[in-house]
């Protein structure tokens, strides 16, 4: 073979290469997460599925770590590195703060001749748009105000479902008796704050309103909240001692082997005990954590779009249109223990704690009792969620009392503002 005939061989070998790669970026979409559980995952893998079947590829970047702290510091890196993922999984204000620094992109395209603006809620589009703009596309509507009940250990502990704080307290201390874990926890700051968001909502609505969103100093510092955190003490001495540091999904574990009685968490939840095979109603029961039936603190997952090359683009869009496809909602939120992010998907496909959920969520966004989770994001910027997140694990952990935790609260608050 002459010299010239090899030097054409390898140029078009050279041509392929590129041009293959070059129709594999434009199709192929990486995309940082943290649903690294046994529940999530199989979620994750209905989401992956179904953009493979329009011909997207998927590159897998997860960050494990409820509520997304690891992950958005991951992200952080790779924006400062100016090599940012296709798509990433955010929450509430830190899609914001993101867009306030210019990095992201725009699905204009694909949302408005979808019309996204009548079928998503706008308690969502909040942080979906910004400056009008949408940035990200919900694929989720979660709720942190549940609390997930061995049915087993219920009907041991007399089989009533509690109403209220008393009759709560009352299932716990049978539960005990009964010699199990009454209650699975996982001491991570994220999951400490996800009980405070519902024990500051079953103390009123427009306490939860004035402390966790309007950071009103006196709410955050008054009597109220020292019945929180006293609420939290009592919490606190229904945990094992081996709670410290512990996954959510080892937590919700306990409850699926009847080790523990109950766990109040989000219904990202249900999707472990949908995993391990088990149904609502016969092997496990959902309830709204007492004294907060009738209003829901909420999140959202989002796939917020960041600015990549032209390459990259007609992937984001394909994912962004694949996302907000009603059957894909329904199929997609069936397995995760969300309920939809659009107002136009049938609740037929869900269980009883999907329909539950999507009644309540119906019914808080009518009777203005929808909140954003302090917890996850949606109710204060990451630097005031984070300050209050340092004081609400210290008084778990019993480092502050229940005396002193409200102005600190309140002073932590002030200090991040
Ligand atoms: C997310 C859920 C996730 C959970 C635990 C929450 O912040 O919204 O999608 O399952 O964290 O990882």
């Amino acid at each position: 073979m002459s010299l010239r005939t090899i030097t054409k061989l390898a140029a078009s070998v050279a041509l392929i290469a590129l041009t293959s790669g070059a129709a594999k970026a434009a199709d192929n979409v990486e995309v940082l997460h943290w649903w690294t559980s046994g529940g999530e995952a199989a979620a994750l893998e209905v989401l992956k599925k179904d953009l493979e079947s329009k011909g997207v590829t998927w590159s897998d970047m997860p960050v494990a770590g409820g509520g997304g702290e690891a992950a958005m510091t991951a992200l952080r890196a790779r924006v400062t590195a100016g090599n940012p993922p296709t798509a990433v999984q955010a929450l509430g204000f830190d899609i914001t703060d993101w867009a306030k620094q210019g990095v992201v992109g725009d699905l204009g395209e694909v949302a408005n001749a979808e019309g996204w603006d009548k079928v998503i809620p706008t308690a969502l589009q909040n942080f979906s748009k910004y400056d009008g703009k949408w940035i990200a596309a919900p694929v989720n509507v979660h709720s942190t105000n549940w609390v997930w009940i061995s049915k087993k250990a219920l009907d041991a502990a007399g089989g009533a479902e509690p109403q209220n704080w008393d009759e709560f307290v009352a299932m716990l201390d049978k539960m005990k008796a009964n010699g199990i874990t009454p209650l699975a926890h996982g001491g991570q700051p994220w999951q400490d704050a996800t009980l405070f968001d519902a024990v500051v909502l079953s103390l009123g609505t427009d306490f939860y309103k004035a402390s966790m969103i309007d950071n009103d100093p006196a709410a955050l510092s008054g009597d109220k909240m020292k019945e929180a955190f006293s609420r939290m003490e009592k919490l606190r001495s229904y945990v094992d001692d081996n709670f410290s540091g512990r996954d959510w999904n080892l937590a919700s574990a306990m409850v699926i082997e009847g080790k523990a009685g109950a766990q109040m968490m989000g219904d990202w939840a249900k999707g472990e005990f949908l995993k391990a095979g088990q149904k609502p109603g016969t092997d496990f029961v959902c309830i709204r954590f007492p004294g907060t039936q009738g209003a829901v603190t909420f999140n959202s997952d989002q796939f917020m779009m960041f600015k990549v090359g032209e390459d990259k683009q007609k992937a984001q869009l394909l994912m962004a249109s694949a996302i907000e496809d009603p059957k894909f909602q329904s199929a997609f939120n069936v397995v995760k223990g969300s309920v939809p992010a659009r107002t136009d998907v049938p609740n037929t496909d869900f269980d009883d704690c999907g329909k539950k959920g999507m009644a309540d969520l119906a019914e808080a966004n009518e009777k203005g009792t929808l909140f954003g989770s302090m917890a996850h994001g949606h109710a204060v910027p990451a630097s005031i969620k984070n300050a209050m997140y340092d004081v609400i694990t210290r008084h778990f952990n019993g480092d502050l009392s229940t005396d002193e935790a409200p102005a600190e609260l309140a002073a932590a608050v002030a200090a991040a503002k």
